[in-house]
């Protein structure tokens, strides 16, 4: 499928998804989120594909919500709308999700990118929810994973001013995995999302899926949850073959199944 405001590319089991709207900093409307959602169903839906990575481009990652479509939306005219669901969408998908961030990651990029499962950072990134400025509040996840990524005080912070932090703070409170040069933050992201995709699909998916659980689920029933995957991960070929192959000394060969 075509699309308008995004590009999608399919470069071995990697799915690229790149926001395309650089002259207002890939504001995110309702047809790029339209669009969005249906390449990430196509990528979910690809078999080739093993690894999703979303970025922008060096100056911004993405600005937020577009400003200009949204200011005159009565509250009926969002629900009825109701694109903020296209976030919830990166929730659903089985696959990682590596989010490659650069430039401005504010309001619902912040969001996009926390919903991603990974964020790697160029060192001009920038993170922050200034809907506060705007006389609203983050709509698409800002005040749930933001606290659960750098904590409360400082997330309360953020929220309340609007201001934005830099890379290497982000890194040092854990919003963000790494932080590389401009030059070779989408490298660095697709070599990470290869590495994930050479590894056992199925065992990627439930890790993926029992790591998500920490923000959903008590310690207990966590705990549950990730035994019950860890045992229904000895029905799969790829648990003989991965034990196998460690004995003896060679590299595994996955089947995803
Ligand atoms: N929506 C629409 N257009 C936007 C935009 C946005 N979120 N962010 C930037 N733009 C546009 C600007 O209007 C400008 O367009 P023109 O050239 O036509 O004037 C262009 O992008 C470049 O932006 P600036 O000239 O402002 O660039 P700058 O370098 O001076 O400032 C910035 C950069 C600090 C990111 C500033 O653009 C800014 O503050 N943007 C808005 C950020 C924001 O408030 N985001 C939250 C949106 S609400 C939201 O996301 C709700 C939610 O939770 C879902």
């Amino acid at each position: 499928m075509a699309f308008e405001h995004i590009l999608v590319t399919i470069e071995e089991a990697l799915g690229l998804i790149q926001l395309n709207r650089p002259k207002v900093l890939n504001a995110l409307n309702r047809a790029v989120m339209t669009e969005l959602g249906q390449a990430l169903a196509d990528l979910e839906a690809n078999d080739a594909v093993r690894c999703i990575v979303i970025y922008g481009n060096a100056r911004a990652f993405s600005a937020g919500a577009d400003i200009a479509e949204m200011q005159a939306a009565t509250p009926v005219d969002m629900l009825r709308q109701n694109w903020i669901a296209q976030w919830e969408r990166l929730r659903q998908l089985t696959k990682p999700t590596i989010a490659a961030v650069s430039g401005y990651c504010l309001g619902g990029g912040c969001e996009l990118a926390m919903a991603c499962d990974i964020i790697i950072a160029s060192e001009s990134a920038q993170f922050g929810q200034p809907e506060i400025n705007l006389g609203v509040i983050p709509g698409a996840g800002g005040t749930q994973r933001l606290p659960r990524a750098l904590g409360k005080s400082r997330a309360m912070e953020l929220i309340l001013t609007g201001k934005f932090i830099g890379a290497q703070e982000a890194l040092a409170r854990g919003l963000v995995s790494r932080v590389v040069p401009v030059e070779v933050y989408l490298e660095e992201a697709k070599s990470l999302a290869r590495e994930i995709a050479a590894k056992a699909p199925v065992a990627v998916q439930f890790a993926k899926e029992c790591v998500n659980k920490v923000f959903e689920l008590p310690l207990g029933e966590g705990l549950e949850y990730e035994r019950r995957h860890f045992y229904f991960l000895f029905s799969t070929e790829d648990q003989r073959e991965g034990m196998r192959a460690f004995l003896a000394k060679r590299p595994a060969e996955w089947k995803g199944r």
